[in-house]
């Protein structure tokens, strides 16, 4: 039995005062049910802080990104094995903005995932198809062709420590949810291929929908048996309906 996941992407949004806001509220009883796993994932330079306020809950955290190196000269960059060290427990690996505006290859998330996995954190990888991919009927290939480079370097059994992330580069920050039928589709597509490689790592591995997942859309996505939660953006800013995406989760 797959256990649910709903996770924050924060992207590039905070204060030291909405974080603690956050983070104060997502710690809270309410938010906590041992059938689902809440977690969070935010600007490097803010996970000390969560780090202090999650101490102790049932809260998980990780970062948007990380390196492959884990130390020298890298300007700007944030090291798995650092990121580690605050107490992550997850790394976003792949995120479509950093393949977009980051020109990051499928080699060079795979490389991430693995040093992610080096430094003991949990790589959440992220996959999805353009709006012109979708159209052309490429959803399956674009989505194997980026676990494939995983697979290469690291192996079909690294999935058993790793979160996959589907989402769909037309329903980020669009309003434009997948519909519960085209996710679940694409997820079991997805679960299919793993499956041809190790079958046993198919099943239990947890793959997330992400993509305008919000209080109204969530319910029906977490229905379908093959989405394990969310990866969620926009509304994971805002308690309440964080909290209520949570609920649908439960
Ligand atoms: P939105 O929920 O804002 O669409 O963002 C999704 C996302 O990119 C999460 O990683």
């Amino acid at each position: 039995m797959r256990k649910p996941l709903v996770m924050g992407n924060w992207k590039l949004n905070g204060t030291k005062e909405s974080v603690t806001a956050l983070v104060n509220a997502l710690v809270e009883p309410a938010n906590n049910a041992a059938n689902v796993e809440v977690a969070v994932c935010a600007p490097a330079i803010f996970i000390g802080l969560v780090e202090q306020l999650a101490n102790g809950s049932a809260l998980q955290y990780g970062s948007e990104d990380c390196d492959v190196h884990n130390s020298g000269a890298f300007t700007g960059e944030n090291s798995p094995v650092m990121i580690k060290e605050f107490g992550c427990k997850y790394a976003i690996v792949g995120h479509s903005e950093r393949r977009a505006y980051h020109n990051e290859t499928n080699e060079v998330v795979a490389a991430k995932f693995q040093a992610a996995q080096n430094a003991d954190l949990v790589p959440v990888l992220c996959i999805g198809e353009s709006l012109e991919q979708f159209e052309a009927g490429q959803t399956a290939d674009v989505c194997k062709t980026q676990l494939k480079a995983v697979i290469d370097l690291c192996g079909i059994e690294s999935f058993e420590k790793a979160v996959i992330a589907y989402e769909p580069i037309w329903a980020i920050g669009t309003g434009k949810t997948a519909t519960p039928e085209i996710a679940q589709n694409v997820h079991s597509q997805i679960r299919a291929y793993l499956a041809s490689f190790n079958a046993d790592v198919a099943a239990k591995v947890q793959i997330l929908y992400g993509g305008s997942c919000n209080a109204k859309t969530a319910p029906e996505l977490f229905k379908q048996p093959d989405i394990d939660g969310g990866l969620v953006g926009g509304a994971s800013l805002k308690p309440a309906d964080f909290s209520a995406i949570i609920e649908a989760a439960k």
